[in-house]
């Protein structure tokens, strides 16, 4: 998960490049580099640790005059975070950088004799001197031969000293799009760094050579015949890619929730009734599954295991979690009438991906709930379910996560109707309910002082429990990765019914446990759970739906959600454990929107 951009054409390149990559620094910012092709067939390389900004002052000092150039935000996989392993990585005439991991790299630096040529710890210089060494005149030739020694994934932009003003590019799962616009051409890892540019692109064929000049980008495949790409629009503006006054990104994903689900679920809602004709997907998938697997990674994992208590109870048949790394190697029990659903904001975590290819070698129906318009995973998939939650630039997932509950609902009512499970009153209603979500969202959202509060006690913690049942417990799992992810508090969510097997051995005085009580059924069952904590010290803070708790031997906090279904509270609670974490990451001075260690798309392995 690194990003890459590219330039040529009649604009000066260094500022191009540095502004492409502080809009795709969530991708990754261990280290951050540029490569420039100067008028006297030089590589001017600039690269240093630490973000952009640091890159950014680096290269005010030496302004280089160059139209061709890329650059990169580096996410470490092979190697330290070193100014060495930052990218890109020189070789004789060949300046690289590269998105992805090459498992077999060791092997080519033996078969090449490549060990003196290599200053540096990465798989990606490996690639550098390989093509170097290939490399005589024709840079397709040599990227062709060099592409067929190399075993993972990869995006590469590529230039060569004697080849000037030119950019050449190939890929294998890591994603690249790349735009033709009168300045000249582009070629970056996602939209965000190419929309100030050109509302035009292209994703990059796998296993293509791109050749980028200022006036033309041609597309050949390894047989060296050329292809004409398919033209999207991007449906979003940088507006959206911007955060528009809000101290970061994720206090404004947050807060763009009520708008977000709104425009994924209103397209697909006709006469109070899901209708998925606009997507193109047929009731028939629904019809004879015997069985639904719900494979996604993370805060999509998350999203998939309220679908599963919401669905399996409906549906009458097993619905299956899976976490898409680990599904990959558990020979799963997939067939014909088995609904696969893979579930991601990026579209493009490598793990998903794989996931996805497995169920369809195992002939699973497949549907994805995806944002990221024509990502890989939407791609590959027989069917799509697109959230429209615009773009998601904090890497702690948000809006993506709750409008990715929002098209499971549709989806999950969308099968009980076509299965008769629902009758269309009680389908009526649930659509009502949904269609609800978007005001009590709205409604939470303006008043956010008493959760405020709530961070100040977490601000000093070591450690924090969130505990649940039912539908609240999958909601705990969510609450304890945001809060973890961004202001790395040690948290782990519990089944509150399991506390007691253990894990209650751990709550001392103080010790901060967020409980969520909205599910009637085990509501009982969940206050005399947290009465077992706040009778050991816990400083319980209580999420439910009744306003009438004062009782202080139950909680020290109580945070009232507005009253909904049971079914639909997950999209209240889910906001205020956002909420949670990121006014306690705040509190902290952390950087909420780029968590250490971590990038936005993990697209190795
Ligand atoms: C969530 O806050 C994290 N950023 C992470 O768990 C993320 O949800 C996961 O990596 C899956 O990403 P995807 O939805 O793009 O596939």
């Amino acid at each position: 998960m690194c990003g890459i951009i590219g330039y040529t054409g009649y604009n000066y390149a260094q500022n191009i490049l540095l502004e492409g990559l502080s809009q795709l620094e969530y991708r990754g910012y261990d280290s951050a580099g540029i490569a420039l092709l100067t008028k006297d067939n030089q590589i001017s390389v600039h690269k240093c640790t630490g973000r952009v900004a640091s890159l950014i002052d680096l290269c005010s000092l030496d302004e280089v005059d160059s139209c061709c150039g890329v650059g990169h935000t580096r996410w470490a996989t092979h190697g330290g975070v070193t100014k060495q392993n930052a990218h890109p990585h020189t070789c004789g005439k060949v300046s690289l950088i590269h998105n992805g991991i090459i498992e077999n790299y060791y092997e080519i630096i033996e078969e090449y004799h490549l060990a003196d040529k290599l200053v540096s710890e990465t798989d990606t210089e490996v690639v550098a001197a390989l093509l170097d060494t290939l490399y005589e005149s024709d840079p397709i030739v040599a990227i062709k031969e060099t592409v067929s020694k190399l075993n993972g994934s990869f995006a590469f932009c590529i230039m060569f000293t004697d080849q000037p003003g030119l950019i050449y590019s190939i890929r294998n799962v890591s994603p690249l799009v790349a735009a033709l616009a009168k300045s000249g051409s582009y070629i970056a890892s996602d939209l965000t760094a190419l929309i100030p540019y050109s509302k035009e692109y292209f994703i990059v064929p796998e296993y293509h050579i791109i050749t980028l000049s200022k006036t033309d980008i041609t597309i050949q495949d390894l047989n060296g015949k050329f292809i004409l790409p398919e033209i999207l629009t991007v449906n979003w503006d940088i507006e959206a890619a911007m955060k528009n006054g809000y101290p970061h990104f994720m206090l404004k994903e947050i807060f763009e929730q009520p708008d977000a689900i709104h425009k994924t679920i209103a397209p697909r809602i006709k006469n109070m009734l899901p209708d998925f004709t606009d997507d193109s997907i047929p009731n028939s998938l629904f019809l004879n599954c015997t069985k639904l697997s719900i494979v996604a990674c993370g805060t999509a994992m998350h999203a998939g295991m309220v679908a599963k208590t919401m669905i399996e109870p409906l549906l009458r048949v097993p619905v299956t979690v899976s976490i898409a790394s680990e599904f990959r190697y558990e020979e799963p029990l997939i067939d014909k009438n088995t609904l696969v659903i893979t579930v991601s904001q990026s579209g493009e975590t490598i793990d998903t991906l794989e996931a996805l290819r497995l169920a369809k070698r195992l002939h699973g129906r497949t549907i994805s709930i995806v944002n990221v318009k024509g990502s890989s995973i939407a791609r590959e998939s027989d069917y799509v379910l697109y959230t429209h939650a615009g773009p998601e630039i904090a890497v702690a997932s948000t809006k993506a996560y709750t409008v990715q509950l929002a098209a499971l609902y549709l989806l999950g009512c969308k099968a009980a109707l076509v299965n008769d499970c629902y009758s269309v009153t009680q389908a009526n209603q649930f659509i009502k309910n949904l269609i609800d979500v978007t005001d009590n969202v709205k409604l939470l959202l303006e008043h956010t002082e008493l959760i405020q509060s709530v961070a100040k006690y977490l601000t000093g913690a070591t450690d924090a429990f969130f505990i649940g049942r039912g539908l609240d417990y999958t909601l705990s799992l969510e609450g304890a990765l945001k809060l973890k992810e961004i202001s790395y508090i040690h948290a782990e969510a519990y089944a509150a019914g399991e506390l007691k097997h253990g894990t209650i051995a751990l709550i001392s005085e103080g010790t901060p446990v967020v409980a969520l009580a909205t599910q009637t059924k085990v509501y009982s069952k969940v206050i005399s759970n947290i009465r077992e904590v706040k009778a050991r010290g816990a400083y319980v803070i209580l999420l439910s739906c009744d306003e009438s708790i004062t009782d202080s031997s139950i909680c020290n906090l109580h945070i009232p959600l507005p009253k909904t279904d049971d079914l639909f509270t997950v999209f209240e609670s889910a906001v205020v454990l956002q909420l949670i974490a990121y006014y306690t990451s705040a509190n902290k001075g952390l950087d909420v929107d780029k968590p250490r260690n971590l990038a936005k798309s993990v697209t190795v392995e």
